[in-house]
């Protein structure tokens, strides 16, 4: 069989393996997607095999998505070229010449599943797909969402890990801005990462803390990111709760990211209970974040020499920056502690 051709370049890091859509959403209908700037159509073969191709077909680029599955071969509508879900033409109609041949296949990206999500990767990987910790694991509750941000990955990434915004943008729900406390932070980068831990805090002043860690008098929590788009925070509680927020995040478009935000905890908390107070409180926080996050990519999408100005207490962005350049080598590694009032 013949390599499969890898789609052309798109705006993501290459090698590394992203989310397309949940599995559970992959059914017998064609599924677009755009994955970095890329028209893709996804689909499964006969024996439930995902697949990823570059919504054009070679022939005359009509997109593929507009086309049909037939016995587990991708059609398209226009002369009935067939694809398999490498990309290998399979069928032309009416051609008496032979089978088709490899000038003849469309592009296929990388494809496998896990966890529940269809992931995919231009080229060859060069490692696993990321693990959510706990999910599968039946001693932790979860719940997952699907959201579509109107902000580049950088600023998505960023916005999710920044301590210093929930005092105003979530004010009440997360921190309040009368009560900081003043704590050592460690930042840590390695070559695919960087995580910053804020150990020893003691329990945040919002209504999230109040009902669903009472009783917490300290929390350790560990802000993260991990290329190509895993931004995560981990927290553990003095009774030994854990929580894991992970937000991959998928860039569609340059100031357009599709987020999958997998929450996994095991806590001293009914699941039940957990899982009913937990999620309409951080959907109220997503939708705070989305709002300001709207905000900025106006600002960028109309002046294109915008720039950033920071200070220390933009803690991760910078690390996010230098590790989402494409080209950018694997950041060295690198200790750094600060003190900050959060
Ligand atoms: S354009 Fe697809 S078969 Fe002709
Ligand atoms: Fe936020």
């Amino acid at each position: 069989m013949a390599t499969p051709l890898a789609p052309p370049h798109s705006e993501w890091l290459p090698g590394h393996w992203y989310i397309a859509c949940r599995s559970r959403d992959l059914k017998r209908k064609p599924l677009v997607r755009q994955l970095g700037g890329l028209p893709t159509v996804l689909f499964r073969n006969a024996q439930g095999q995902a697949g990823a191709l570059l919504d054009r077909c070679p022939h005359r680029q009509i997109p593929l998505s507009q086309g049909w599955v037939q016995q587990g071969a991708l059609t398209c509508r226009y002369h009935g070229w067939q694809f398999a879900i490498d990309g290998n033409c399979t069928a032309i109609p009416g051609r008496c010449e032979g089978p088709p041949k490899t000038a003849h296949r469309a592009s296929a990206w990388q494809v496998c599943e896990q966890q529940g999500f269809v992931w995919v990767c231009a080229g060859e990987p060069g490692a696993q797909p990321y693990v959510f910790p706990g999910l599968g694991d039946h001693t932790f509750g979860h719940f997952i969402w699907e959201v579509e941000v109107p902000a580049s990955l950088l600023c998505l990434a960023e916005n999710f890990l920044d301590g210093m915004h929930t005092h105003y943008v979530h004010a009440g729900l997360i921190r309040t801005p009368r009560k900081r406390q003043r704590m050592q932070v460690e930042v840590e980068r390695s070559a695919d990462g960087v995580e910053a831990r804020y150990l020893n805090e003691s329990t945040l002043s919002g209504l999230i803390y109040r009902l669903l860690a009472p009783g917490v008098r300290r929390l350790d929590v560990f802000g993260r990111f991990q290329r190509p788009g895993l931004a995560q925070l981990e927290y553990r509680t003095d009774r030994g709760d854990q929580l894991y927020i992970s937000v991959f995040g998928v860039p569609e478009h340059r100031m357009q990211t599709r987020a999958y935000v997998v929450t996994t905890f095991q806590t001293a908390l009914p699941h039940w209970l957990a899982h009913g107070v937990g999620q309409p409180l951080f959907a109220l926080a997503l939708y705070q974040d989305k709002r300001i996050l709207q905000l900025q990519t106006q600002t960028l999408q109309t002046d294109g020499q915008a720039h950033f100005v920071s200070t220390e207490l933009d803690v991760l962005g910078p690390h996010i920056q230098y590790l989402l350049a494409q080209g950018a080598r694997p950041a060295s590694p690198l200790i750094r502690r600060l003190e900050i009032e959060t």
